[in-house]
């Protein structure tokens, strides 16, 4: 039932008002589509089978009751679209066409990486803020400015050309969280194939899990204060988890234990570290 949209145009409030609780009354309480539809210039093929014919048919076991729909096994896709990927342009790619994820939709930009891939260290951080996505780039803001200090302190840059002097760097999330909020479970596990398939695709030496996001996409963890400073390992690799640069200009006096992870870096790559 429903009030052709063209003789609505021709109607006055009052007249549209009382269509409307003439339809009220008639017990229609639900809005379908914009549209109406007359279903009798329909042509047969079109037309909704009577309801007795359907519920005879299924009586007879001729029509299968209406499947419910499927819930999207999100994390299985993103793990089919990561297994494509054979080089890092292709992941990247992958990961651009990739539709589940609402973060994007937010996003003015995918940022997927910077630095050097041949580089023996790849640092993981949290997800884009404002300044990387507009950039589409990894850690270009105060955050990130300071961090390109600490690995300097250290010798490594991401714009360097030798890869022993290099790092690469890339976030759990490609897209920037709404309000810069943390991502949730629910968007690292979607996430995660592709993130390990970077991992595998760059195969450094060893990895960062910078902040608790970090932290919890690689060791399946958070507690970014009690887990930093001690090495461990995730993806067949070691992993040094370290607070975040964004802690460390809220908090300076943490910027010496941060320092000391710095130093152990240093050893593990020279070969005698922990
Ligand atoms: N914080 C992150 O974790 N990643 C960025 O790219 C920027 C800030």
């Amino acid at each position: 039932m429903g009030i052709a949209t063209d003789s609505l145009a021709d109607m006055d409030w009052q007249a549209a008002l009382a269509a409307l609780a003439w339809q009220v009354d008639m017990g229609v309480h639900e809005a379908v589509c914009d549209q109406p539809i007359n279903r009798y210039d329909l042509p047969e093929s079109l037309a909704p089978a009577p309801r007795a014919a359907v519920s005879a048919a299924l009586k007879a076991g001729e029509a299968a009751p209406p499947a419910m729909p499927k819930a999207l096994d999100i994390p299985a896709i993103a793990r089919m679209a990561a297994g494509r990927a054979a080089d890092l342009a292709s992941l990247r790619a992958e990961m651009e066409a990739f539709d589940h994820c609402e973060l994007k939709k937010g996003a003015r930009n995918l940022v997927f990486s910077d630095g050097n891939p041949a580089a023996p260290v790849m640092i993981v951080g949290e997800a884009p803020g404002r300044d990387e996505d507009y950039a589409g780039r990894p850690f270009v803001g105060r955050a990130g400015q300071l961090l390109d200090r600490m690995l300097a302190a250290i010798g490594l840059s991401r714009g360097a050309e030798a890869p022993e002097a290099a790092f690469y760097i890339t976030n759990v999330m490609p897209w920037r969280p709404p309000a810069n909020r943390d991502p949730t479970e629910e968007e690292i596990a979607m996430m995660q194939p592709f993130l390990r398939r970077h991992i595998e695709l760059v195969n450094p030496r060893i990895l960062i899990a910078m902040g608790n996001t970090s932290c919890m996409a690689l060791l399946g963890q958070r507690g970014i204060l009690r887990l930093r400073g001690t090495w461990t390992e995730a993806e067949g690799r070691p992993v040094l988890p370290m607070t975040h640069p964004a802690y460390l200009l809220r908090n300076p006096a943490a910027k010496k234990d941060a320092w000391a992870d710095l130093i152990g870096i240093k050893a593990r790559l020279a070969g005698d570290g922990p």
